[in-house]
């Protein structure tokens, strides 16, 4: 029954304009360091801080809540990628996604991010998968030091909300200064502007 209440509500999601297509990894793919995509001009800078925006999108929800995020306050954007692709079938897609977290399996990764050690703060991104973030997250949080650093999540949901995502992450960030995180209905189109820049605004980087 809960399984496909989440299809419903997710393949209604990607119906309103997501691409439901799974990544392919590349030939290039391992977990190698990967230069983050240089910040582009700050719209409301942190100015003295340097800031990344790391993500997981299975179908671009939650990439354009990253771009804008970046976009908004100066960041560098990092997008997270499993060397193994999920199902483009939304069927077993949710199965296989369902396996993962039942089992706390953390997925390899195609790449690291460069010199992660630059960066003050960090927004973390992930889609709502079965009211928690997304394993490829978990593997992510899992490769890196957190301590001292600033670091705030981000989540985009078919109509679930919050549910257990921000909880979840929080739990993987030891050492970290932990900010208060949010929520969005996922969109192609991003987070409404003025919501997302209410919590910026918030956060008070
Ligand atoms: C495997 C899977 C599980 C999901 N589980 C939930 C859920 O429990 N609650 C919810 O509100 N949305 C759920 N969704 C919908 C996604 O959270 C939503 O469509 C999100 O915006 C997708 O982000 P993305 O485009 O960045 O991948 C699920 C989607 C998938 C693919």
């Amino acid at each position: 029954m809960k399984k496909n209440i989440y299809a419903v509500i997710g393949g209604a999601m990607m119906l309103l304009g997501s691409a439901a297509c799974a990544k392919a990894p590349g030939a290039e793919e391992q977990a190698k360091e990967t230069a983050p995509v240089a910040a582009p001009q700050a719209e409301n800078t942190a100015k003295d801080k340097k800031i990344l925006v790391a993500y997981y999108s299975y179908s671009g929800n939650t990439k354009a809540v990253a771009q804008q995020i970046a976009r908004a306050v100066g960041a560098d954007l990092f997008e997270i990628n499993t060397v193994e692709p999920y199902p483009a079938a939304y069927g077993d897609l949710l199965d296989r996604a369902k396996e993962q977290i039942q089992s706390g399996t953390k997925p390899a990764l195609s790449g690291r991010v460069e010199n992660m050690a630059q960066y003050d703060v960090v927004f973390i991104g992930s889609p709502n998968w079965w009211g928690t973030i997304a394993p490829a997250v978990s593997s992510f949080v899992s490769q890196y030091n957190w301590e001292g650093k600033t670091v705030a999540g981000f989540f985009t949901n078919g109509g679930g909300g919050m549910q257990n995502c921000e909880r979840d992450l929080n739990k993987l960030l030891s050492g970290a200064n932990v900010l208060e995180g949010v929520t969005f209905t996922g969109r192609s189109s991003g987070a409404p502007a003025k919501a997302l820049q209410a919590w910026l605004d918030k956060l008070a980087l």
